[in-house]
């Protein structure tokens, strides 16, 4: 019999061995490297779909910052809890689109397609008005997005067979261009029987200018935009965006 599961309450086991520890690479030498042209400095943070924890835990033992680390999944904050278990990071189970953290912090940070993950422009242009409320005066917002220019290679599917202890995976993917959507299947089979156990996952591709217009409507100043792949600034539309938005005022800089 075919189950059907929580987003992420599955894959969470496997999450970190097949992409969490290799994109976490990538999300910090992005950040060490942008964090530096931009000047970001900050004391207090807040990382968005924290996922299993990697970039929160990061922010706290390499920046000394305190965390706030928010997901809205319970399965991805068992395992974050897990990794950072010190004073310096705390876990919010929270949906962004009604982000509401204890204190404004200096920097908000949402990697590895979080962003993607809200489905409607309406509900991410909440998201950022709800980053920008919860952001102190000069603070960052520090974010990756998926675009709609070849999210997928120039695919339109692709499946994999992905293989971890005690299970078999697959993940199907596929892109719908006029709805601007990324469909995922993950299919769980174990080793001991039992059926499979599906995950249905979507992601939204979002255009660089309604990304744009989003944030100036939420009051935030966009400072740099860049090519997640090189880093460069993103003169086209590259596949991945890095964002780097500010709220007005303040004296950092
Ligand atoms: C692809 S994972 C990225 C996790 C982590 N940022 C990383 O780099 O590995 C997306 C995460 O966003 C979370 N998420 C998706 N939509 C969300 C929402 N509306 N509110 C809070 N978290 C959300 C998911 O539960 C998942 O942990």
């Amino acid at each position: 019999m075919i189950r059907m599961a929580r987003p992420y309450s599955q894959f969470v086991e496997a999450y970190d061995g097949l992409v969490g520890w290799q994109f976490f690479r990538r999300v910090r030498r992005a950040f060490a490297a942008l964090a530096r042209t931009y000047g970001i400095r900050f004391e207090s943070a807040a990382d968005l779909g924290c996922g299993t924890g990697l970039f929160a835990c990061y922010l706290n033992r390499c920046w000394g910052a305190r965390v706030y680390a928010v997901d809205r999944s319970p399965e991805m904050l068992r395992v974050a809890r897990l990794r950072c278990d010190g004073p310096g990071v705390r876990f919010l189970q929270q949906d962004i689109r009604a982000l509401c953290l204890p204190e404004p912090v200096d920097l908000v940070t949402a990697n590895f397609d979080t962003l993607n993950h809200l489905l409607s422009p309406p509900d991410l242009h909440r998201a950022f008005r709800r980053v920008a409320a919860n952001l102190r005066s000069g603070g960052h917002f520090y974010f990756d997005i998926v675009t709609p220019c070849r999210p997928l290679a120039g695919e339109r599917t692709y499946r994999r067979a992905l293989r971890v202890p005690w299970r078999c995976l697959e993940q199907h993917v596929r892109w719908e261009p006029a709805r601007r959507l990324l469909r995922i299947l993950v299919v769980h089979r174990w080793a001991g029987g039992g059926g499979p156990v599906i995950e249905r996952h979507a992601e939204r591709a979002y255009e660089p200018a309604r990304v744009g217009d989003g944030l100036l409507a939420a009051g935030l100043v966009i400072r740099g935009v860049h090519d997640e792949a090189t880093l460069a600034p993103a003169g086209h539309c590259p596949a991945r965006l890095i964002v780097v938005a500010q709220k007005p005022g303040g004296a950092r800089s």
